[in-house]
């Protein structure tokens, strides 16, 4: 039998895994919250005019809901590796139990940007975020490409996230 590990993405992941996987579901990560308060210098924005994505923060009582990647483990080094250097800008791994809709549970990794991080910028205002996020762009295209990818990949896997979906209203 195939040895497997599950990676859980919680932003640009859930619709652009760029790796190989055996197969995903859609799982949740209790006692975190997703929120966009990690700076991008080097996806969606520049370094002097960063732009915001996704971060989880620790938030006993709630949960973050994303697509859990299962990958074979004989490729998983190499993939942990192409992530590590793709979201080189303050992110770490994880590892907590991912949750399934059926109620059943597995170990999982994923990545999180914590408040110590130089790129980190923390907490704003819905409109605050929406604005920076509307001005900003970088590399790997619009910061708000991004904001409305990350929204409709939600929408279509059923996941509400009033965070993400609130500053998704205010750039209308
Ligand atoms: C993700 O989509 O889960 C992800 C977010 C930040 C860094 C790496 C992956």
């Amino acid at each position: 039998m195939t040895s497997s590990i599950w990676l859980f993405g919680y932003g640009s992941l859930i619709w652009r895994p760029d790796f190989a996987f055996l197969s995903n579901r859609v799982a949740w990560v209790d006692g975190w919250s997703r929120r966009f308060w990690q700076g991008s210098h080097d996806h969606r924005g520049v370094p002097d005019a960063p732009g915001r994505v996704v971060t989880l923060i620790p938030a006993p009582g709630d949960r973050c809901g994303g697509m859990a990647f299962e990958i074979d483990a004989d490729v998983a080094t190499g993939i942990f590796e192409q992530l590590d250097y793709r979201e080189k800008n303050g992110y770490e791994r994880y590892q907590s139990p991912l949750v399934f809709d059926d109620g059943s549970c597995i170990d999982g990794i994923f990545y999180v940007a914590g408040e110590d991080n130089p790129a980190y910028l923390g907490a704003a205002s819905i409109t605050r975020i929406a604005e920076q996020i509307k001005r900003s762009s970088g590399p790997s295209g619009s910061n708000e490409e991004y904001l409305r990818n990350l929204a409709d990949a939600l929408r279509q896997h059923a996941i509400d996230d009033e965070h993400v979906f609130s500053i998704e209203r205010s750039l209308q």
